[in-house]
C-alpha cells in the first residue's frame, strides 16, 4: 500500500502520495523561475531565481529582515496552547469545512480587510482551501516553522499540481498575475508546534479573493477578513506572557 505524504489520514489538503509529493518537489526544483525565493547559496539555487520577476523579489527585499523576537514566538505558541488565539482558533475550527482546514490572520497594516500586509499563523497539520490573490504579485516569507505550499495551473478542484515546495526561514513563496497564482498552504509540523508566515501584496484588484470549495467543488469569494491586528495581538500577548526583562531593566 502506498503511504500517504502525511503522518495523519485526516490531513491530506493535497490528496497526493509520498512518490507522488517527491515528483512535484522535483517539478518545482526544475520549474523556471522557481515558485521559491531563496538567497541564492549554490549554482541550483541561482538558476531557479534567475527569471523571478522584479516586483516579486522588491517585496522579498522588503521582508527579508524580518523576525520574530524570542518573546514573540514563544508568546505566540503558548497563546495558540491556552490564550487568545487558542480561543480564536477553537471558533474558526468549529466553522471551517473541515476543522483543520483553518489558519489565523493578524492584520500588519491596520485595514480590516484585504490587508496587503499579514502575519499568518499556521498550527501543525492546519491547512488552507486552494485558492487565488486577486492578480496581486505578492509573497509568503518564513518567519517561524514551515509551511508547504502547492502551485495550481488554475483555479478548479481537480487543477493540474505545478509544484510542491517548502518554504522555511528566510524563504518565500511569490506569486503574480502570470505565474502561481493560485495555491494551497499547509503547515506538516506536529500540533503542538506552528509556522508563522509574513504576507506582502500589491497591485490587488478587487476586496476578495476566490477559493474552491473543499466539499462543493464550487468557486467562491472568500472575503480576506482578518482575525485580529498587530497591536491588539501584541496587548494580549503581554498579558498572557510577560515581556523578558533585560538586567539593565528593559523589555524586550
Ligand atoms: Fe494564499
Amino acid at each position: 500500500m502506498v503511504k500517504s505524504y502525511y503522518s495523519e489520514p485526516n490531513s491530506n489538503p493535497f490528496g497526493i502520495t509520498e512518490e507522488e509529493a517527491a515528483a512535484l518537489r522535483l517539478d518545482a526544483l526544475y520549474s523556471r523561475p522557481s515558485p521559491l525565493i531563496v538567497e541564492p547559496r549554490d549554482v541550483e539555487e541561482m538558476m531557479g531565481m534567475n527569471d523571478v520577476p522584479e516586483d516579486a523579489l522588491a517585496l522579498y527585499r522588503r521582508a527579508s529582515t524580518l523576525r520574530l523576537s524570542p518573546w514573540e514566538k514563544e508568546a505566540i505558541r503558548r497563546s495558540l496552547q491556552k490564550g487568545i488565539l487558542h480561543d480564536i482558533m477553537v471558533d474558526k475550527r468549529a466553522e471551517a469545512p473541515y476543522p483543520d482546514m483553518v489558519y489565523l490572520r493578524v492584520d500588519c497594516y491596520v485595514k480590516a480587510v484585504q490587508a496587503p500586509c499579514v502575519l499568518e499563523i499556521w498550527p501543525g497539520q492546519h491547512y488552507s482551501f486552494l485558492h487565488e490573490h486577486s492578480d496581486s504579485t505578492g509573497i509568503v516569507f518564513a518567519l517561524a516553522g514551515r509551511v508547504d505550499a502547492m502551485v495550481y495551473k488554475s483555479l478548479e478542484w481537480d487543477a493540474e499540481k505545478l509544484g510542491l515546495i517548502s518554504v522555511d526561514r528566510g524563504n518565500a513563496a511569490w506569486l503574480n498575475k502570470d505565474c502561481f497564482q493560485v495555491h494551497r498552504l499547509y503547515c506538516p509540523l506536529p500540533r503542538d508546534e506552528y509556522a508563522a508566515t509574513f504576507h506582502i501584496y500589491s497591485h490587488c484588484k478587487d476586496e476578495y479573493f476566490r477559493y474552491v470549495d473543499e466539499k462543493t467543488h464550487k468557486i467562491e469569494l472568500f472575503e480576506t477578513k482578518s482575525d485580529i491586528n498587530w497591536f491588539d495581538l501584541i496587548e494580549k500577548l503581554e498579558q498572557e506572557t510577560p515581556r523578558y526583562r533585560r538586567a539593565d531593566g528593559l523589555l524586550v
